[in-house]
């Protein structure tokens, strides 16, 4: 029997990588599409586990079931880690994924060779209603490109380049992009952690 889950994400694009990552397992994703009535939780923390924690926290006792919320960032150590947790609103409140591209090229154009080293890293956390709360980490390093390159994905993949590729995350196909994500890396911890469970039988489906 399947164990659900709810995605504290309405964002379709990790719907679908979570989805794709999370097959052939006994989980049950549900997102917050199902529940339309849950107001947005205002992402303010200063780390991404504290905005992680935040999200689930907030959707685990509002709806009673489990729930695993991530948030993910891109950290460039030459900017002192922005865009950071701040990357889905680095050019502005309102700003598109072009804008944050653009704005982030146009930061690093002083740069050259490992200056140009970036990270990726996303924080999953579980949270179980009025239980304990786990989190998981998991990271992808590459470099920033000069321009942007490649129609798949979202967010900063087009100038992104994973360490050991000669692509940007955005010019590979999504199952590339998932053995090699930040968010699978977390993810994989997580699936880790859910298979002891079960083996101990603690989780029942
Ligand atoms: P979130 O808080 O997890 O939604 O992620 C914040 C922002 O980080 C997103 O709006 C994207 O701009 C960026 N981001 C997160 N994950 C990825 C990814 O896999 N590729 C590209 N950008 C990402």
């Amino acid at each position: 029997m399947k164990l659900t889950i709810i995605a504290a994400t309405r964002n379709q694009h990790k719907l679908k990588e979570l989805n794709r990552l999370l097959k052939g397992t006994n989980l049950r994703l549900r997102s917050l599409d199902d529940f339309p009535a849950m107001p947005e939780v205002v992402e303010n923390g200063r780390t991404l586990e504290a905005n992680a924690l935040k999200k689930a926290r907030a959707v685990a006792k509002a709806l009673a079931l489990p729930a695993l919320s991530d948030d993910s960032g891109l950290f460039v150590p030459a900017l002192q880690g922005k865009p950071g947790v701040r990357s889905a609103r680095y050019a502005g409140p309102k700003c598109d994924y072009a804008a944050n591209n653009r704005k982030l090229l146009q930061a690093m154009r002083q740069f050259t060779g490992r200056q140009r080293r970036a990270y990726f890293a996303t924080t999953l956390a579980l949270v179980w209603p009025g239980k304990k709360s786990l989190t998981w980490t998991g990271r992808l390093s590459g470099k920033i490109t000069s321009a942007p390159a490649g129609g798949n994905g979202f967010g900063y993949d087009p100038v992104f380049i994973p360490t050991g590729h000669q692509v940007t995350l955005a010019q590979m196909s999504l199952n590339e992009k998932n053995k090699i994500s930040h968010r699978s890396r977390a993810l994989a911890k997580a699936a880790l952690y859910f298979k002891k469970q079960l083996e101990k039988k603690t989780l029942k489906g």
